[in-house]
């Protein structure tokens, strides 16, 4: 078991703190907001009640890991643990002004993970002068439930680093997922164009929330369609995410209503009506599998994660249970290509090369 000091404790660090805390480590939460710290620490007081209730963790276990739940300064933690991970907000120059706060206080043995949804890795590394012992560990929300974090390793982290924080992520009953340093990493990176084609197709007039949320539903064997799942995540929290993506292209960037409803910190409205297939639905079908089979595509063409573990990331983080690896395969290269094609077209993409090999991804 070790020491970890988790800085910002909002949603993510609050959720990692208690996931880790229950695994038999010992948590000191940093934030500059004390408002914030009580937050997760009443967070953590009703998760745990919620695992005792529902037999999780039994009282006793559920006392220890609170009690393993500390919060501290800054310049008195950072020194006395074995790995930092900094789950602050989404910013570029904030996350690189605190790592380069924390680089001289740290063990010479201890590791940091950054948290980032959207940043690289490796314009992070720099910040600390032992980049090697450097990675991103990408949880996903909620985190104290959630099991998928994605591990991304810098351009200088060493083996023994990625594989100490693998241990670190199954010993606190997390599945690790490995992929390369790429904006959005695997998951995001077709998650994000996946909700946007979905406000795209609202911006259109050609579809409700509610009509695109039943057809991913049915397509993708989704738990919740977008609209819903960006609800619960929140659309200003999702339009960020798909702000940081907008350097890979006009097909990346935002859509109208998704900025709208995300700088307007909104929800969406989503008119439930009865679940009957509409006329739209073929149409809306192909639109959607399109935009989010184009980004697994490229993601596949570059490398940055097998069909399998991104076909374990849409079923564990995101909850598809017709992930888009296996809906490629099934739906066939035919009808795959007729769906992305269009996509590559209205946005000037090339049409990426693994889609010649749809129909036998996994061979
Ligand atoms: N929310 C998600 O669904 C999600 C999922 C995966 C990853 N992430 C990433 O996790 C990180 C945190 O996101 P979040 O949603 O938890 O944000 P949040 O706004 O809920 O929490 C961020 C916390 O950081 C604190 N903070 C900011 N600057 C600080 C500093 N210099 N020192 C100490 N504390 C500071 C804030 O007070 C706040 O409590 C981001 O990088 C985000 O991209 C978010």
């Amino acid at each position: 078991m070790i020491s970890i000091a988790i800085i910002g404790a909002g949603t993510m660090g609050s959720g990692i703190s208690i996931g880790a805390a229950s695994s038999g480590n010992q948590i000191y939460l940093i934030d500059e907001s004390d408002a914030a710290l009580d937050t997760a620490l009443r967070k953590a007081d009703t998760v745990l009640a919620r695992w005792v209730e529902k037999e999780r963790l039994s009282e006793e276990d559920a006392k220890a890991a609170r009690a393993r739940m500390k919060t501290g300064v800054l310049e008195e933690v950072i020194p006395r643990v074995d790995l930092v991970i900094e789950a602050v907000f989404e910013d570029l120059t904030l996350k690189q002004t605190l790592l380069r706060r924390i680089d001289p206080l740290l063990k010479s043995s201890a590791i940091v993970a950054t948290n980032t949804s959207c940043l690289k890795v490796a314009d992070l590394a720099g910040s600390l002068s032992r980049p090697e012992r450097f990675l991103g560990l990408h949880y996903f929300s909620p985190a104290e439930v959630n099991p998928l974090c994605e591990l991304v390793r810098g351009p200088q982290t060493l083996d023994e680093v990625a594989e100490t924080a693998l241990a670190f992520l199954k010993s606190t009953g997390k599945q690790p997922l490995q992929c390369r340093d790429s904006s959005g990493f695997a998951v995001n990176r077709f998650f994000c164009p996946y909700t946007n084609e979905a406000a795209r197709l609202v911006d259109e007039e050609l579809a409700e929330p509610a009509e695109v949320d039943r057809v991913c539903r049915d397509v993708f064997g989704a738990a919740a369609g977008p609209f819903l799942v960006m609800n619960i995540i929140k659309p200003r929290i999702n339009l960020n995410a798909i702000r940081n993506l907008s350097t890979l292209g006009r097909f990346y960037e935002p859509a109208d209503g998704m900025i709208r409803t995300g700088d307007a910190d909104q929800f969406w409205t989503i008119e439930e009506g009865d679940d009957t297939p509409g006329p739209n639905d073929a149409a809306i079908a192909d639109r959607m599998v399109g935009a989010t089979c184009l980004a697994v595509l490229q993601l596949l063409d570059e490398g940055v994660a097998s069909p399998q573990d991104i076909d374990m990331g849409a079923s564990m983080a995101l909850k598809f249970g017709i992930p888009p690896c296996t809906l490629m395969d099934n739906w066939g290269q035919d009808r795959i290509r007729a769906a992305v094609e269009p996509i590559c077209k209205a946005y000037d993409l090339p049409v990426p090369d693994t889609l010649e090999r749809v129909g036998r991804l996994f061979t």
